[in-house]
């Protein structure tokens, strides 16, 4: 099972018009199976946060296909692409993006409530992730009164509401000091050795290195 191919990269090409043209990827081909945790680093600029955005649906590419298990997302309509990213992407940003004056658990609530899941159920699921991620004692506590690990650690929890098929976090570490990161880390790999989640990771911190099993180097838009 594990070696199902979860993600299917075919010669993406991202040129960005906005001023003069940045060829920001140049013919990125990659598989990423399922429970897979692969790494992309690379430079500042290199295009990763692109790659990323592209593999998530959250940006068109140029050129170029993207396959989540078996569909091809590059190919689906507006509103088609946007039910698939709530069901199968869980995403975890570089600066948090949490609610500050929600809880961590009405963080995670939202999650589940979009998806469906409402009242005592999400209330639950919600508290069950948290306390999964060593966060029981601060479920109750405003998101803006959380240090930087507990809060990345809350929108994991977040990203997976639901279950997704993968996560797709961008430089999920950087605002990290090097404790906070290792166990930001951990998680991630743990969770996909667990539950099969495929991971998704770019960063420019060598130091994250250690709990992907796949690395790649994005460097000037080419792998
Ligand atoms: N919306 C945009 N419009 C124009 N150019 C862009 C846009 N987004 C990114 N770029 C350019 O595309 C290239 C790749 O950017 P990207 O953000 O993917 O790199 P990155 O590897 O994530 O960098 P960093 O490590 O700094 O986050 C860069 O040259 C960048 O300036
Ligand atoms: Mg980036």
């Amino acid at each position: 099972m594990l070696d199902k191919v979860a993600v299917s990269v075919r010669d993406l090409r991202m040129t960005y018009t906005s001023t003069k043209p940045v060829h920001a990827l140049k013919g990125v081909s990659i598989d990423i199976r399922e429970g897979e945790m692969l790494l992309i680093m690379g430079p500042s600029g290199s295009g990763k946060s692109t790659l990323l955005s592209i593999i998530g649906g959250l940006l068109t590419p140029t050129a170029g296909s993207v396959a989540v298990l078996g569909s091809e997302i590059t190919r689906l309509r507006r509103k088609e692409l946007a039910r698939f990213r709530l069901r199968n992407f869980g995403y975890v940003f570089q600066g948090f993006n949490l609610f500050n004056a929600m809880t961590g658990a009405e963080n995670v609530e939202l999650a589940y409530n979009v998806r469906g899941i409402r009242g005592r159920r999400a209330r639950k699921a919600s508290r069950d992730l948290l306390a999964q991620l060593g966060l029981e004692e601060h479920a109750n506590r405003p998101a803006r009164d959380l240090s930087g690990g507990e809060k990345q650690r809350v929108a994991i929890a977040r990203a997976l509401a639901g279950d997704p098929c993968a996560i797709l976090a961008d430089e999920p570490t950087s605002q990290l000091d090097t404790e906070n990161g290792a166990i930001v880390t951990n998680i991630l790999s743990d969770l996909a050795r667990k539950r099969g989640t495929t991971i998704v990771i770019t960063s420019h911190d060598d130091r994250i290195r250690r709990g992907a099993e796949h690395v790649v180097q994005l460097d000037d838009g080419r792998l």
